[in-house]
């Protein structure tokens, strides 16, 4: 089978590893991509997704979209995470190419309405793209075939603050829109992506295969590994972004749960996802009225990482 998918992003270390996957599987055919502000700024963003597709020598739309979130102030950029070109501040080669004049909600809002019921939406960073296109095309929660998030943490803690994973703390308001919307959507979060660890021995087979992109890949990978070996004291990195990809490819390597998300929008709890299993009965009902989503919980870590690795290899 094969997934047409739109791919929503803020390249990025992960990110650009999931892009490279979303150009070289064969079973994913990539729409387009539409960037966001998160690990970058938006500009930095979109030339950083068009330089990626040309490095694979692909031609792939590129919409730019959220600036900001929808209400909070921006948080500066994670440069001590991506480096401050967001591909761990090594040298890129020159762009070509320019992105699209529709923005990127509109982008996702045509692509989606010209192929009803086929296109998956698969968003890597904060949510505001696909809080506007909603707001655009409400009837897209009936059109989209699914949506697939890199966002959040249910039982793993956060990664921003003790309860707040990055794209949903950059922008709670838009991440509460679109994890509430009632389409057909997939929450990949912490709970699975820190399960998975990239190490270098995998990375030197991605670079082997990867070309121009795979230089690219593995000297940005340096960088970012050497946050993880700080922060979390492993020898590796957590491929967050390519696994909302492997879900999308090999679902049954992960274990899903049905229920009810909520996001904390305010407050010291900001950019929490709570989830309120199905058919589960609490005394305060106000968290199991949201529409029902499927969370990732469990995880084949080694064999998701297999998956990157062989894909991109
Ligand atoms: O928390 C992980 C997410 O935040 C990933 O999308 C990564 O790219 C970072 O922005
Ligand atoms: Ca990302």
């Amino acid at each position: 089978m094969t997934h047409p998918i739109i791919f929503d992003t803020d390249p990025g270390v992960d990110d650009a590893q999931a892009i490279a996957i979303a150009l070289a599987h064969p079973e994913i055919e990539l729409l387009g991509m539409t960037t966001t502000y998160g690990n970058v700024d938006v500009s930095t963003a979109t030339h950083n997704a068009l330089l990626l597709a040309e490095l694979a020598d692909k031609s792939i739309p590129v919409a730019q979209g959220a600036a900001a979130p929808l209400v909070k102030p921006r948080h500066p950029a994670p440069a001590h995470i991506h480096g401050a070109n967001g591909l761990g501040d090594i040298e890129l080669p020159s762009l070509q190419g320019q992105a699209e004049s529709r923005s990127a909600a509109q982008f996702i809002v045509d692509t989606i309405n010209a192929r009803p019921g086929e296109v998956s939406l698969v968003a890597v960073g904060p949510l505001g793209n696909l809080a506007a296109a909603l707001q655009l095309d409400p009837t897209l929660v009936d059109k989209v075939k699914q949506v697939v998030v890199m966002g959040g943490s249910i039982r793993e803690g956060g990664n921003v603050t003790p309860v707040a994973e990055a794209n949903i703390f950059n922008d709670p308001h838009a991440a509460a829109r679109v994890l509430t919307a009632g389409w057909p959507l997939v929450m990949v979060g912490l709970d699975v992506t820190h399960r998975c660890v990239l190490t270098p021995s995998h990375m030197a087979r991605i670079e082997a295969g990867q070309g121009k992109l795979g230089q690219v890949l593995a000297g940005s990978y340096a960088f970012y590994r050497a946050f993880y070996q700080e922060m979390l004291g492993i020898d590796g990195c957590c491929p967050h972004d390519s696994c909302a990809l492997a879900w999308l490819v090999k679902p049954e390597l992960f274990t899903t749960h049905r229920g009810h998300l909520n996001v904390a929008t305010e407050g010291e709890a900001e950019g929490q996802t709570i989830f309120a299993p199905e058919n589960r009965g609490y005394i305060e009902p106000r968290w199991s009225q949201t529409p029902l989503a499927d969370v990732c919980l469990g995880v084949d870590g080694d064999a998701v990482v297999e998956w990157i690795t062989a894909t991109l290899a």
